[in-house]
């Protein structure tokens, strides 16, 4: 039924809906479907809606490259700004704080699997790099030197490591998804459902992340190699693992994304604690600023709080994706997603709760999209 109603959605109504829709968040959902109507439309207001960030004293385009640039990362030319990514979403205040710690109970013999293999991945990660993770330090008296050293703390460094070795992993799943749906759809000649750009966007938000990060620390080769092997191995493990069941990989995305909520929770109670002093009031880095639409004095802290909101989103999402029919369903967020109140406290939608938001969604659609009475009595 889903599927139904979706397919008779022209491609006009499709791709341009889709479009504005994901440009903003649900609260701007009226001003979205106005951009609906026509594609002239729509691209004007795409345009109008890019906000032009004040710019920093040292901001001289002039100075910079134009074409090519050494590092790509942290000379990032400034005339490019803007709408050069595809839909993320841009948070509230009130929505960075909505965020809670979430687990989705394994309750069959597939959820289990995913979760053990989660699991497995980062006691291993978390042994290899010396990382304990308890829940009450051993002792409050330990002064933070006293707790890095014994493993209890990471400093900035070790942070930065952890964060780019994550980063980079998490990018990977989403294009593997999307590289699959993209080809069953040629191969089939049939829609994909919408799946494809919900994959896409995710794999573009996790390098973001790493672009982010990028600029913070200058990664040794040492990391680089152990990057490159991650990479050669879970690509290949993912691509041949979506072959098999689309589902358990969304549910193992989901658990993965849950100890990644985990992770920037406990970096950020870190940091407001003040156990990584070099990250006291340190500036959010220009591309993070841009990216996140983030005010020009904001610091690292609304960075990783941006960040696991993120996540949460993915957490949201795959748990969702994972309770529905990959062969059949729709994605239901290939319209719109909800906010960072629901998806920051709910797990995830089951296959009703998924229905319904569709539902509702065309629903709207419909609402804005209709032409005025006067056109109507033509
Ligand atoms: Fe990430
Ligand atoms: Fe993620």
């Amino acid at each position: 039924m889903i599927r139904t109603s979706l397919l008779k959605a022209s491609p006009l109504y499709l791709h341009h809906n889709a479009a504005a829709f994901r440009l903003t968040r649900t609260s701007c959902l009226a001003a979205a479907c106005r951009r609906t109507i026509t594609s002239s439309s729509a691209q004007t207001t795409i345009k109008e809606a890019t906000p032009v960030l004040p710019r920093s004293s040292s901001d001289d385009t002039a100075s910079k490259p134009g074409l090519t640039t050494p590092d790509a990362v942290s000379t990032l030319p400034t005339m490019v700004r803007g709408d050069w990514v595809l839909f993320h979403p841009v948070y509230s205040p009130d929505e960075l704080r909505a965020v809670e710690v979430l687990h989705q109970r394994a309750n069959t013999w597939s959820d289990k699997i995913a979760y053990g293999l989660v699991k497995f991945a980062r006691a291993t990660f978390d042994f290899v790099s010396g990382y304990k993770h308890p829940t009450v330090p051993p002792s409050p008296d330990m002064t933070v030197a006293q707790l890095r050293k014994a493993g209890y703390l990471l400093d900035d460094r070790a942070w930065l490591t952890r964060i780019l070795v994550l980063e980079s992993i998490a990018g990977v799943p989403g294009m593997v998804a999307a590289t699959l749906r993209h080809l069953t759809s040629l191969r089939l000649m049939r829609r994909d459902s919408g799946w494809i750009h919900t994959c896409l966007e995710e794999a573009e938000n996790e390098r973001m992340h790493l672009m982010t990060f990028m600029t913070l620390r200058k990664p040794s080769i040492i990391l680089r190699a152990i990057v490159l092997a991650a990479q050669g191995v879970f690509y290949n493990l993912f691509f041949f693992s979506y072959l098999i069941s689309p589902r358990i990989c969304h549910r193992f995305v989901g658990y993965l994304e849950e100890e990644a909520v985990v992770t920037y929770t406990r970096c950020i109670a870190d940091l407001e604690a003040g156990r990584i002093p070099e990250w006291s009031n340190k500036p959010a880095p220009e591309i993070s600023i841009d990216y996140w639409r983030l005010p020009p004095d904001a610091k690292l802290l609304d960075v990783l709080y941006a960040v696991r909101s993120d996540e949460t989103t993915h957490r949201f999402v795959n748990h969702s994706l994972a309770n529905l029919n990959p062969d059949t369903d729709v994605n239901p967020f290939a319209l719109r997603e909800p906010d960072m109140h629901t998806k920051g406290k709910k797990i995830a939608f089951d296959r009703t709760e998924a229905e319904a938001y569709i539902s509702e969604s065309h629903a709207l659609l419909g609402k804005k999209i209709a032409p005025p009475p006067d056109e109507q009595s033509r």
